[in-house]
């Protein structure tokens, strides 16, 4: 037989090094491997289809394959995609990002391909306007050592966050170069971290999905305290900017940030970020010699400038909103039906272009159970994470309520598991979410 199954090594000699966090493995306990996607489903080696909550970790904010984003991206392909500088085509995106976003602020852009590497470099350009080395951070900034470094679980509530990881390995977080964390979200941590490291801190590194968590003053008063310490603030847009709005969920308040740093949803899918340093710090920026090779390639650039236009054509950004939310009400229906509204609900975020499931105070206490949820939707063919935001697309829009009995029975799969551990026998009390709580 010579059909495609046949040219798939199931153990192939050299295998991919794979985190956990971008493996999905089966009730076989097999790695699924993807083959295709179509709108907001992916397919894998075995033929089966999932509802794609993941999109690549946020990216891919049109759905997968989107025809007309296809066609701009042909067409692009026919005129060569890396040329010895840069070209038109990054000059139309950064006029076009101003114009769609209202972004006032004069900016010297940079091209990047990861945020990680946005944030890198707005490191090293603040250290050079400050003379200062250390960084503070709050929320998930990236892979690369002064991101990743002694890092909590960033994408539970505060109070739920696990002792700090990433502990080996990392060379330039210590000494004068420290890396210090804003954990708590509480103002007056942050007020006791900074008197006595503040003067060591050359920048502030906020993922802006840390909003989702506490009040918005809570946070813009932390950078007004961070901005009397002399501290730059670095605004990361990256999971929010082109899904909750062009520039994100705090972008437009200009005066909160000096470099804004944008990714994953803008190019569609493509590796492509953005770092927007303010004009009176381009010549650091310059100075600071951010960037390389593949800085200056195209074939990223016109995925976003396509993925822009079709936002903008499609008001994508209230689409993405409504079919969140549509898929927070089904679950939190779901849950209800269930008689398990004190245990556990889907949150939409920012207006629902991102989903949080958040769960019982006890419930956290055992990671273990996260996992289980996550693996009783992946089991049903939904694949949607636990523990981490996940994300909706254009193609999202109107299918989510085929899904009703999905949600069902993986939702009372995972009940019947968490009801054999002891932790479900301890008494419910209500969910946690923020500062409010859901109504059961
Ligand atoms: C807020 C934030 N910043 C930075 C990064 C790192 O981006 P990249 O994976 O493009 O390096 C991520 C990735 O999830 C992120 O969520």
């Amino acid at each position: 037989m010579h059909g495609i199954m046949e040219r798939h090594v199931s153990n192939p000699a050299n295998p991919l090094l794979k985190r956990t966090v971008v493996r999905f493995i089966d009730a076989a306990g097999e790695d699924i491997v993807f083959t295709h996607g179509q709108g907001c489903h992916v397919f894998d080696r075995k033929g089966r289809r999932f509802l794609d909550c993941v999109l690549g970790y946020g990216p891919v904010v049109l759905g997968h394959a989107d025809e007309r984003f296809n066609a701009r991206i042909a067409d692009a392909l026919g005129k060569g995609i890396h040329f010895p500088g840069f070209a038109d085509a990054h000059d139309e995106y950064v006029a076009k990002l101003v114009a769609v976003s209202g972004l006032k602020s004069p900016v010297a852009p940079s091209f990047m391909k990861t945020s990680s590497e946005a944030n890198t470099a707005a490191i090293r350009i603040a250290s050079l306007v400050t003379g200062r080395k250390g960084v503070l951070r709050c929320g998930f900034t990236g892979w690369h050592d002064s991101q990743h470094a002694r890092s909590p679980s960033w994408h539970a509530p505060p109070g739920h966050r696990m002792p700090l990881r990433n502990t080996e390995g990392l060379r330039g977080v210590s000494g004068d170069e420290e890396v210090f964390n804003w954990i708590s979200l509480d103002p007056e941590d942050l007020g006791a971290l900074l008197d006595t490291h503040g003067h060591r801190i050359a920048c502030f590194i906020l993922d802006a999905f840390q909003f989702a968590f506490v009040e918005r003053d809570v946070i813009l008063g932390a950078i007004a305290q961070c901005r009397r310490h002399g501290i730059m603030v670095v605004l990361d847009e990256t999971k929010t900017a082109g899904r909750v709005s062009p520039l994100g969920v705090a972008g437009h308040c200009e005066d909160a940030w000096d470099m804004l740093v944008l990714g994953k949803a803008i190019g569609n899918g493509a590796p492509i970020s953005m770092l927007l340093v303010k004009e009176a710090f381009r010549d650091p920026a310059l100075k600071a010699q951010v960037g390389g090779t593949h800085s200056k390639e195209l074939l990223s650039v016109h995925c976003a400038l396509a993925t822009m236009d079709r936002m903008q054509e499609a008001d994508g950004h209230r689409i993405l909103g409504n079919a969140g939310s549509a898929m927070a009400d089904l679950f939190n229906a779901c849950v209800r039906q269930l008689g398990l509204s004190e245990a556990l609900a889907m949150v939409p975020v920012f207006g629902g272009s991102l989903l949080d499931i958040r769960m019982r105070d006890d419930l956290y206490a055992d990671p273990a159970l996260l996992r289980k949820l996550q693996a009783s939707f992946l089991a049903r063919g939904v694949l949607l994470l636990v523990g981490h935001p996940f994300f909706i697309s254009l193609a999202h829009d109107g299918a989510v309520d085929a899904w009703r009995e999905t949600f069902l029975d993986a939702l009372g799969d995972w009940w019947k598991a968490v009801s054999n551990d002891d932790m479900a026998k301890r008494s419910a009390g209500p969910v946690a979410i923020g500062n409010s709580l859901v109504a059961s």
